[in-house]
């Protein structure tokens, strides 16, 4: 059934009905629809712009489709436009005749920007709820291993020791940022765009506070345009979960590499294993390199939405049925890889001792040497370089800085006392100066 087949004299072409149909994507949106119904309809029969027996029918006809469809009666299925198809066809096979008038005073570009900005809401709670929970697994991992220090990085080149915890916990700030963030585009879309008719309101006299108040949004959107054609708040949430997939593949990329032999700094669980079907040794870090790669289905999506939206004029177009798929594909793949990492930090083996070994190689004291000599009076950019042929001498003698003698160290710099070596020991330079609040 079409809900506009009276202008027409022909029948849809059949290839053109597929490629109009949008009910395999949106129909996940059938709870928010009758939602945006009931209490659409409320409102009609408050406003007396239908008898309340009818009002009353509509309203329990759509909360049994709703029962139905929760006890698996009845299949979200068939060959329907969209949702609000299947919706107003399958009211009217329950309720007759009356169901008919479930779309007085409204259309379906009020309705689905309404029921999008619903869908929004409740995922986008769901999805700062799964940060939250991974934020507290980092921050357990984080205590767990306190005492744990590694090699920190810069160019992937060892630079300074750090503790294992203050490199988890560098996750968790990136992952409070990014739950403002969300919550911050939360507040934005909450105007209700119910309302706003097809683009140009209605001649009958509704009450749009009243369906807003409903539906939990802070107030109508008084513009009829903006309401319809506004999906900011899509590509705001796909942006903030762009970020969020960025410091997930960050993550992924930092498990990868210290999971390898090369670094041996932690394993991965078999759970977030996969192995190879002709290299028997081999347990490959499939959850993180899934992570990784999918932040390209979320960063694909952020373009597709930025670029469907770019040159449409006012009001509704058909374009914007495409951002459904776009924005369900980010928030579905954002919510997994929140779970998969969650469950994977949670279940990691921190190899403390490999952490400890590797931050004796690599000269990662230098500046703490350096720091030394500047408390003795040498000028920095002098200890500077004074350290670098220490560096130099060390690395042709394939020894460290500590196993120097201190009557070579002398010849370097006079200035160089027996204490250097507590001075430059890793676990003691965490305790000095602003380095505590590593620990
Ligand atoms: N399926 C449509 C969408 O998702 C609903 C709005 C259709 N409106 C229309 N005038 N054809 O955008």
């Amino acid at each position: 059934m079409k809900l506009w087949g009276g202008r027409f004299r022909k029948d849809e072409n059949k290839l053109m009905e597929e490629f109009n149909s949008s009910f395999s994507i949106d129909k996940r949106l059938i709870n928010v629809d009758i939602q945006t119904s009931i209490a659409h309809v409320s409102m009609l029969i408050e406003t007396n712009i239908i008898q309340k027996n009818d009002g009353i029918s509509i309203i329990e006809g759509l909360k049994k489709i709703k029962n139905d469809i929760y006890n698996e009666i009845l299949k979200v299925d068939g060959d329907y436009e969209d949702v609000h198809s299947f919706l107003e066809a399958t009211l009217i096979k329950y309720i007759g005749e009356v169901g008919k008038k479930l779309h007085t005073a409204r259309s379906r570009n009020d309705l689905i920007a309404t029921d999008m900005k619903l869908y929004t809401k409740t995922e986008t709670s769901y999805l700062i709820l799964h940060l939250k929970e991974l934020k507290t697994v980092l921050v357990n991992v984080a205590e767990e291993n306190k005492k744990v220090i590694l090699p920190g990085y810069t160019h992937l080149q060892r630079a300074q020791v750090v503790t294992f915890k203050h490199h988890l916990l560098a996750y968790t700030k990136m992952l409070s940022r990014d739950i403002q963030r969300l919550e911050n585009a939360l507040i934005l879309l909450n105007e209700s765009p119910l309302g706003a008719g097809a683009l140009a309101g209605t001649t009958h006299d509704i009450d749009r506070n009243m369906t807003s108040k409903q539906l939990g949004f802070d107030k109508p959107n008084e513009n009829f345009l903006d309401s319809v054609s506004d999906r900011d708040y899509l590509i705001e949430i796909t942006s903030c979960m762009s970020i969020v997939m960025m410091h997930l593949s960050r993550l992924s990329e930092e498990l990868i590499l210290w999971n390898c032999k090369e670094f041996d700094f932690i394993e991965i669980d078999d759970a977030y294993s996969t192995g190879s079907s002709i290299m028997p040794q081999k347990k490959n870090p499939d959850a993180a390199e899934l992570i990784r790669g999918r932040t390209g289905i979320v960063y694909g999506s952020l373009t597709g939405l930025l670029t469907i939206m770019k040159s449409l004029p006012l009001a509704y177009n058909k374009d914007m049925q495409e951002d459904k798929k776009f924005f369900f594909d980010s928030i579905d793949t954002t919510i997994d890889c929140i779970r998969i990492m969650t469950n994977m930090v949670q279940t990691l083996k921190v190899k403390s001792e490999n952490m400890k070994k590797s931050v004796k190689k690599g000269f990662l004291n230098a500046t703490d040497l350096a720091d030394y000599l500047v408390r003795k009076g040498v000028h920095f950019r002098d200890a500077h370089a004074i350290v670098g042929e220490i560096v130099i001498e060390c690395e042709n003698n394939d020894v460290t800085i500590q196993d120097i003698s201190l009557e070579r160290l002398k010849k370097f710099s006079e200035v160089i006392e027996e204490d250097v070596y507590g001075e430059i020991d890793e676990h003691k330079t965490l305790k000095k100066g602003n380095k505590k609040y590593m620990l």
